[in-house]
C-alpha cells in the first residue's frame, strides 16, 4: 500500500472493515464464520452486497444513493480497500462495511438465504485465457448460491467491458434455475452505476460495455425450509480464490 493507503488503513479501518475468520488462506472466510450485520451497521436494514468492488467507485455512489440500506462490499485486493475507506470517509457515507474477503465465500458464509436485496458485481476479472475461464466469477455454481441468497425479489446486477464474458454470463445465467433474466436480454445500463475509472478505460479501448439484471424466479415456499440445500459448496470454488496481481488485469 501507498502511504495514503496506509494511512486511510490505520483511520479508518476500525470503523469500515470487518473481520471476518478465515480458513489457511488470509482473503478465506471459514464456513463457520458468523456476522450481525444489524449490530455492524448499528441498525436492521436491507442488505445490499457488491463482490469485487474495487477502489469503491459504484459502492460508495451506490450506497450514498440508498441511504435506507446497509451495503456490504467485498474485495481481496488490501490497496483497493484502503483507497474504498478513504473514499468513504471523503463522501461521508456511513451504511457502507468492507470486508477484506473473497466474496462467493462471503455472500455463502455470512448472509442467510434469502437475506440479500441487491448483489453488484461490475466488471469482474475477465481471466481472459481458456484455461483460466474456471476462475471467473460467474459459474453456475456461483448462480446457484445467487439465487438462494437473493431476498424473493432481490437482484442481481452485473456489467462488463467484455463481450466473450458477457455472452458466457448470459449461457450460464438466462438458463439458472431460480434465477430470470430481468429484461430477456441485455439490460439498460443501470442508470445509478457510476462510470468508474475501470469501465473508461473499457470504454476508451473502444469496448461495448453490457449490464445484466437478474432477479429471483420465485419464492422458496413454506414446503423448502432448507432454501439452501441445492447450493453446491463452495470447495469447487474455492480455488478459484483470487490472488492478488494473479488475473493480469490493470491493477487498481
Ligand atoms: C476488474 S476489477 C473491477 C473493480 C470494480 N468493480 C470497478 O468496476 O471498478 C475486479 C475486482 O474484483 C476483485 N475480486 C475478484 N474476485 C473477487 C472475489 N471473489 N471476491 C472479492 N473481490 C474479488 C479484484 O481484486 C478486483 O479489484
Amino acid at each position: 500500500m501507498n502511504a495514503s493507503q496506509e494511512k486511510a488503513w490505520e483511520t479508518l479501518a476500525d470503523r469500515f472493515i470487518v473481520d471476518v475468520p478465515a480458513r489457511e488462506l488470509s482473503t478465506s472466510v471459514h464456513p463457520d464464520a458468523h456476522v450481525d450485520w444489524a449490530a455492524e451497521f448499528g441498525r436492521e436494514a436491507p442488505l445490499f452486497v457488491e463482490i469485487g468492488s474495487g477502489r469503491g467507485e459504484a459502492l460508495v455512489a451506490l450506497a450514498a444513493l440508498h441511504p435506507e440500506a446497509n451495503v456490504v462490499a467485498f474485495e481481496v485486493f488490501q490497496p483497493a480497500v484502503a483507497s474504498t475507506l478513504s473514499r468513504i470517509n471523503r463522501h461521508g457515507v456511513t451504511n457502507v462495511r468492507v470486508v477484506l474477503a473473497n466474496g462467493v465465500e462471503g455472500l455463502e458464509h455470512l448472509f442467510a438465504p434469502g437475506s440479500v436485496v441487491e448483489l453488484w458485481t461490475f466488471f469482474p476479472d475477465p481471466w481472459h485465457k481458456p484455461r483460466h475461464h474456471k476462475r471467473r466469477l460467474v459459474s453456475p455454481e456461483f448462480a446457484a448460491l445467487v439465487a438462494a441468497r437473493l431476498t424473493p425479489d432481490g437482484t442481481w446486477r452485473l456489467a462488463t467491458d467484455w463481450q466473450d464474458y458477457a455472452e458466457a454470463m448470459r449461457e450460464v445465467l438466462d438458463p439458472a434455475p431460480g434465477l430470470v433474466n430481468a429484461h430477456g436480454g441485455w439490460a439498460p445500463r443501470f442508470a445509478e452505476r457510476p462510470l468508474t475509472k475501470y469501465e473508461q478505460r473499457g470504454l476508451d479501448a473502444g469496448r461495448e460495455v453490457r449490464d445484466l439484471t437478474y432477479r429471483r424466479a420465485d419464492a422458496p415456499s413454506p414446503d423448502q425450509p432448507d432454501a439452501d440445500a441445492d447450493v453446491p459448496t463452495v470447495p469447487d470454488l474455492l480455488h478459484r480464490t483470487p490472488r492478488p496481481g494473479a488475473s493480469g488485469e490493470v491493477p487498481l
